[in-house]
């Protein structure tokens, strides 16, 4: 698995007035941008070539991942700073792909899959789902193992309360192992009682080629919008779809929303900001 879409084409509305002009992908967890974070995830599973779909205003996103600026002095950085920007000067092949309007995640990988090889498998990155793995393999690394052991897509999926059900996209499926299941339904953002599966899909994905041509049939669906989850659904009634089950030590960050973007910074700060727990003790 050598490429990975990031779809960054939407329009962030739950996060104005932030991301009127800044897109929410840049916004930083720390000091990086949150799409960072999923880039480092894509080439830590292998995948360095890396397709973003933008829209209007998400030029910034390409640039970011650009060589640095000759206007900064690198040179004069000190060794941590400057380790930090050579490294991302040449972390991957930068791919763009537009998406001329926001017409829905299913869009925008289809989209993205123009400009993957035919009959290559590739990753699906949510930018704005910020996954921490602590220690061992991250998510898509343990998703790659799984896709190179079974030769099938596979859906990162993370337990969640019932009453929370309505707010992701849920699997069923029977289990073939502790982490492992096989996806027999998706259903996107559930009414009550409309399944009794607490798995929610979290933004990480591998698929076989096979979804490109699915993913060009699709029609809107759930919202007006072209739903991924339509897609997979079709994919379903052809080939097997597995689900990775992620334990109760990796952490999922919707930084979507104001909630989980002030919460992964915390996350972050307290691994990273010397006596960062007691400050915000005090603080509270
Ligand atoms: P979201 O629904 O979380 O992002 O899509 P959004 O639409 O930008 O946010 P809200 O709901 O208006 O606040 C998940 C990811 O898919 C991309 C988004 O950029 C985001 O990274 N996306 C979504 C697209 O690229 N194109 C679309 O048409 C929709």
């Amino acid at each position: 698995m050598n490429y990975s879409i990031i779809p960054a084409a939407g329009l962030a509305t739950r996060f104005l007035p932030a991301s009127k002009c800044i897109p929410k992908e840049l916004f930083p967890v720390l000091d990086k941008p949150v799409i960072q974070y999923i880039v480092e995830e894509s080439v830590e599973a292998g995948a360095t070539n890396v397709v973003f779909v933008s829209g209007n205003g998400k030029e910034a996103i390409l640039d970011h991942f650009d060589k640095i600026n000759p206007k900064f002095s690198v040179g004069k950085l000190g060794n941590s700073v400057r380790e930090k920007v050579e490294a991302l000067d040449d972390m991957i092949e930068v791919i763009s792909v537009r998406q001329k309007l926001p017409l829905g995640l299913g869009h925008a990988v289809m989209k993205g899959t123009l400009a993957v090889p035919e009959d290559a498998s590739f990753a699906v990155m949510l930018p704005d789902m910020l996954i921490f793995s602590d220690g061992g393999s991250s998510v898509m690394q343990r998703m790659n193992e799984i896709h190179e052991k079974y030769g099938c897509s596979v859906v990162a999926l993370k337990e969640v309360p019932a009453e929370m059900r309505g707010l992701y996209g849920i699997a069923e499926g029977t289990r073939l192992s502790d982490d492992t299941i096989e996806i027999k339904r998706l259903v996107e953002k559930p009414a009550e009682g409309e399944t009794s599966s607490n798995l929610a899909v979290i933004g990480r994905y591998i698929f076989t080629p096979k979804i490109a041509a699915l993913l060009r049939d699709v029609k809107p669906g759930k919202g007006g919008e072209i739903q991924l989850t339509d897609a997979i659904t079709a994919l379903l009634s052809e080939e097997k779809v597995l689900g990775f089950v992620i334990d109760e030590k990796t952490h999922v960050f919707d930084t979507g929303n104001m909630e989980g973007f002030a919460l992964a910074n915390v996350f972050a700060a307290l691994r990273r900001v010397p006596d960062f727990s007691n400050k915000i003790k005090e603080l509270i």
